[in-house]
């Protein structure tokens, strides 16, 4: 049994992405592991965003984790901001890294550009996103593919800690799958699917109305050679389509191929959109018997109390590794 640590952020809605990509792999690793999952609110704030909106987010988000099965029984889930081993350790680990490491992260060169003011949290999301996941000693974290250059840096933080002070953390690795790593937008296929996409037609959100779905599938960019093939170099939209059904109805891309031989995009893009309404309806329907009950309460405060038990222990320790302690006077007796 090895510890998992995962999050999402409530910026914006839950994208078809974010659950292909991350929360399914979360749903399937909480049988065999120790697994924290958490509403990364603190990441949330590295971009303006309305204060009622990010109440609002963490509350489906978290609502969104039980309703596609993550079960409190086996997970512990939790609110990033509810403890605050996060924010502490995100600190130490920000005094430990280099500009040089945190200018090269992808991430932050495309969210920072063309913008003329780049919060300074923007740019030391890395170290925060470090703190999560070391503070549980986890050695597995499943990601998208966007990810993986921050836990390569978790890496490296954890290393230079362990080498600069004493053996502290655990290394982690990330766990990403090989397909659905990168679910694409539906209006760009050479982009990822996003939740701050500016246009919704570019993203399924976890809560679109089936016939929401329907019309933004039917509206998918494809392409003009009108046969239902995989090839992701120059089919990116087809392809992407055909990622999201094999992963959704658990088919093979070639037994999809096969199946809508012959067949029109019309055809293959309607039982693409029911694929997806089939997959997202049982979890919007518990979604909403969720949301205002004082049970998704309950599970809340539980996880925060388990995750702070575990990461105020941890923390006491690098504190103790970094000489964060006060000396006390020795008194004569
Ligand atoms: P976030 O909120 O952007 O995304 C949450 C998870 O969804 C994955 N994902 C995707 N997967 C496939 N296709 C896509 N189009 C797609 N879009 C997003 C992401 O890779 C991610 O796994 N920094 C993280 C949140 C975080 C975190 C952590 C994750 C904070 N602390 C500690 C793991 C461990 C983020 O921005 O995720």
């Amino acid at each position: 049994m090895k510890t998992i640590f995962s999050g999402i952020k409530p910026t914006g809605t839950v994208t078809l992405g974010n659950y292909i990509g991350a929360m399914k792999h979360f749903v399937n690793l909480q049988d065999e592991h120790d697994a924290y999952y958490c509403i990364v609110d603190l990441h949330s704030i590295t971009v303006d965003i309305d204060r009622v909106e990010l109440m609002n987010n963490t509350r489906a988000l978290a609502a969104l984790y039980i309703a596609s099965g993550l079960n409190p029984e086996k997970s512990t889930i939790f609110v990033q901001s509810e403890v605050k081993a996060h924010a502490q350790l995100g600190w130490m680990l920000t005094c430990l890294s280099g500009m040089g490491e945190l200018e090269r992260m992808t991430q932050y060169k495309d969210k920072s550009q063309g913008k003329d003011r780049i919060g300074a949290g923007l740019f030391v999301y890395p170290t925060l996103m470090a703190a999560d996941i070391l503070l549980y000693d986890a050695e597995l974290v499943p990601v998208g593919d966007d990810q993986k250059q921050h836990i390569e840096l978790t890496r490296d933080l954890a290393q230079r800690f362990n080498s600069r002070y004493y053996e502290t953390f655990k290394m982690p690795e990330p766990v990403i799958a090989e397909t659905g790593a990168r679910i694409m937008s539906l209006t760009s296929p050479d982009k990822k699917m996003s939740k701050t996409d500016t246009n919704p037609k570019g993203y399924i959100s976890m809560l679109d109305a089936p016939d929401v779905i329907r019309k933004k599938i039917k509206s998918a960019v494809t392409d003009s050679e009108g046969i239902v093939r995989f090839d992701r170099e120059n089919k990116p939209g087809v392809s992407n389509l055909l990622e999201i059904y094999s992963l959704l109805a658990g088919i093979s891309i070639k037994d999809l191929e096969a199946k809508y031989d012959g067949l029109n995009y019309g055809v293959f893009k309607a039982d693409v959109a029911e694929v997806i309404v089939a997959e997202l309806e049982p979890i919007q329907q518990r979604y909403h018997e969720l949301i205002d009950s004082e049970e998704l309460d309950l599970i809340l405060d539980q996880g925060r109390d388990k995750a702070e038990l575990v990461a105020s222990r941890k923390l006491a320790k690098v504190e103790k590794a970094m000489g964060l302690q006060r000396k006390r006077a020795k008194v004569k007796k």
